[in-house]
């Protein structure tokens, strides 16, 4: 290898890195010439062959030479990148009329769509909405609501009990417990929220909601309580549906019925919704027990009141003729967005 044969390999990397368009043939002839079996690498090795005493002198014009190469690659680079930058802003039109990227709304879950429903309906009549502990005392959740220990009703209610003196609610009938011994009377609530039962098929859940309403004032009657039931099932369905009152128990409520509507899908005719029956079962109610009122300190010889309790889920199935009730903790996208009110 001669000085003369450097020269040319420099005037020709030089032509090539100048010559270049754009930042990839710019690194091909950078490893053309500076790459592992580039031009440079075959200089260092016929530098072995060559006298001693020139190896020194031609061994530092050839690392000057890659040293200048490798500083007009980095300059280079950098002037092509600009230049494509430049291109590329020239020629990228910014398209007001393109359709943006749409922003994934949720919507509120169809149980607690139903529950302000169901709100709406009993607030146009005076209720107002109460909560309570999940976790409840054994004596709201039963001894309160005259289910003392060993009562046979509590077999009701499968019942997952946290210790000896704590359940999970199964109801939320303990929310009116709650409201007669620290709000003032007259009172007209609708408490709400989960509730807790062992129990699980396709048509129960372990943990489901409940709607509670409570009505306490002076001289009522059953007569109340039937016209708040019709008129709610009549405006919850947006339909003249009729109401049924069944003579049943609960401890909590003397007298005690449970209520049904005509069904809504068929209108009383008969299909697979109410078991041919053309009813409906919805919920259970009746005038508050006197023994209830006494455990809350509540003077039985002025107050009188009654009470309904029924499953949102429930609810929900008849609403929208839904088959199966685990669809609604399941969370499946599909299921869900059908109950979107935007949409
Ligand atoms: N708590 C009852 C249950 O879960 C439902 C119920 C029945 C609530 C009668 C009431 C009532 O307020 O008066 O089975």
């Amino acid at each position: 290898m001669s000085q003369n044969q450097l020269d040319e390999i420099k005037k020709s990397a030089l032509n090539d890195f100048e010559k270049a368009q754009n930042r990839v043939e710019l690194y091909n002839a950078k490893v053309q010439y500076l790459g592992k079996t580039g031009a440079f690498t075959e200089i260092m090795k016929s530098m072995a062959s060559m006298p001693k005493d020139q190896k020194p002198v031609f061994g530092k014009k050839v690392n000057e030479v890659k040293d200048l190469l490798e500083k007009l690659y980095v300059h280079l680079e950098s002037q092509l990148e600009q230049k494509e930058i430049q291109f590329r802003m020239q020629n990228e039109k910014l398209d007001l009329t393109l359709p943006g990227s749409q922003t994934v709304m949720g919507h509120l879950h169809p149980i607690q769509v139903v529950t302000e429903e169901i709100f709406k309906v009993l607030s146009r009549l005076g209720y107002s909405l109460r909560t309570g502990p999940l976790i409840e005392k054994d004596y709201y959740n039963f001894e309160a609501l005259n289910l003392p220990e060993n009562h046979p009703a509590r077999d009701m209610q499968d019942t997952f009990f946290v210790d000896k003196t704590h359940v999970l609610r199964t109801h939320t009938s303990p929310i009116q417990v709650h409201s007669l011994e620290n709000e003032k009377l007259p009172l007209r609530i609708m408490g709400t929220g989960p509730v807790f039962r062992c129990d699980s098929d396709i048509s129960h859940l372990p943990h489901f909601h409940q709607v509670e309403g409570m009505c306490v004032d002076e001289n009522i009657s059953m007569a109340d309580l039937k016209g708040t039931i019709a008129y709610f099932i009549k405006e919850f369905f947006g339909r003249e549906l009729k109401t049924r009152f069944r003579p049943s128990f609960f401890p909590f409520t003397e007298p005690s019925a449970e209520f049904d509507c005509s069904c809504p899908v068929c209108k009383g005719q008969g299909c697979s919704m109410c078991n041919n029956s053309g009813w409906i079962e919805i919920g259970g109610a009746g005038l508050i027990n006197p023994k209830v009122f006494e455990h809350a300190k509540v003077d039985t010889s002025k107050w009188q009141g009654f009470a309904f309790g029924f499953g949102i889920e429930r609810m929900a199935i008849i609403k929208y003729g839904i088959e199966d009730i685990r669809l609604f903790p399941e969370n499946d996208l599909r299921f869900l967005k059908q109950f979107n009110e935007q949409s």
